[in-house]
């Protein structure tokens, strides 16, 4: 198969969501990461996104919608109150929310679930695919399964080439992490997955919330998660990623810095000189910023062959939350304490 790259002309956004209509998977920019989109309601196209994912078969799809009514036939019974708030303060926007769901949703997607996640992108260009498509699509992080998401149409086709028709490039993603996960199927919303949508704003849209344990913890062993795709080693790239918190950080990293080409530093700006000329990859100012410049940080990492990757850590609050379970699960929760 041939991978097309195209630029999302409303031309290109017709042809993608015809490639759905017709049961098969294409990548497409939203505000958070590159999705892999099908038919959320096929579960021939659904299975066709794992194939093409080499994802594990145990770990359930978002469904993708344009208008907030569009939610409806895919959950049991009707959204909450909690869930209404939520709905108005962040959708469209980074937030994924999961419901009990109805019949409709076939069990692929979900991985036998009873539950449904669902997400409303703000992308203009996700969202007109999507209406074009005219069903819910499901969709992934557009990286082969255990990689950095990818947060351009370039880090898509590094992973999908020859898998899949058709990318559409909308260019660098603004967020650059995978949205939040609310979980409200219990009696209070539990994020799952940390984002760009923080904690505290889930708290003061829905009253209440509470945190998993296993946002910024390896879970113990044999215990099963809420979120299926917690468990798996994440977001790595191919060198051994190590993390480094507290005050001694930067200078921690220089007395471990192999010098003979094999480690990268991964720094915020403002550190970045003290590092000399070390190699070293700046990760932008604040939070936010590392938000964005992460995954792109790590694939970056490859391209040059780093085979060690030293990088600081930023206050586990805020935006930052999301930043370190990402980065924690990437390093595969080898952090050094200074
Ligand atoms: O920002 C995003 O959410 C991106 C873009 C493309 O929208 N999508 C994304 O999908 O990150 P994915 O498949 O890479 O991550 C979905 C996460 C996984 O951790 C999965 O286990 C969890 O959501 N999930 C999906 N359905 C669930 C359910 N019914 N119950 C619990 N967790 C669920
Ligand atoms: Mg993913």
């Amino acid at each position: 198969m041939i991978t097309e790259l195209l630029n999302p002309t409303p031309e290109a956004i017709r042809r993608a969501a015809e490639l759905i209509r017709a049961g098969e998977v294409v990548g497409f920019p939203t505000e958070t990461v590159y999705g892999l989109g099908a038919d959320g309601l096929n579960p021939a196209a659904v299975e066709k996104i794992f194939e093409a994912k080499g994802r594990p078969g145990d770990n359930p799809l978002i469904l993708h919608i344009a208008e907030v009514p569009e939610l409806l036939p895919l959950i049991a019974g009707e959204p909450g109150a909690a869930a209404r708030k939520l709905m108005d303060a962040h959708w469209p926007g980074p937030l994924t929310l999961i419901f009990p769901k109805s019949a409709l949703v076939p069990d692929r997607a979900t991985a036998g679930l009873p539950t449904v996640a669902v997400r409303m992108p703000s992308h203009p260009v996700a969202r007109q695919l999507i209406r074009l498509a005219g069903a819910p699509v499901a969709a992934p992080s557009a990286n082969r399964s255990g990689r950095p998401s990818p947060t351009t149409a370039a880090d898509v086709l590094e992973d999908m080439d020859g898998r899949i028709p058709l990318i559409l490039d909308g260019g660098p993603c603004e967020v650059g992490l995978e949205s939040t996960v609310v979980d409200l199927t219990g009696p209070v919303p539990r994020v799952l997955r940390p984002g760009f949508v923080t904690a505290a704003q889930i708290r003061a849209a829905a009253g209440a919330s509470e945190l998993d344990p296993a946002v910024l913890a390896p879970l113990p062993e044999g215990e099963r998660p809420r979120s299926p795709g917690m468990k798996y080693r994440h977001y790595a790239p191919a060198g051994e990623v190590t993390a480094f918190r507290g005050p001694g950080a930067v200078g921690e990293i220089i007395r471990r810095y192999d010098g003979a080409d094999r480690s990268l530093i991964l720094a915020l700006e403002g550190n970045v000189p003290r590092y000399g000329n070390r190699r070293v990859l700046s990760l932008g100012k604040d939070e936010s910023a590392m938000a964005a410049a992460l995954f792109r940080a790590l694939r970056e990492a490859d391209r040059l062959g780093a085979e060690q990757i030293l990088c600081e850590c930023v206050e586990p609050e805020g935006v930052g939350l999301a930043v370190m379970n990402r980065l924690l699960r990437a390093a595969g929760f080898r952090v050094v304490d200074t």
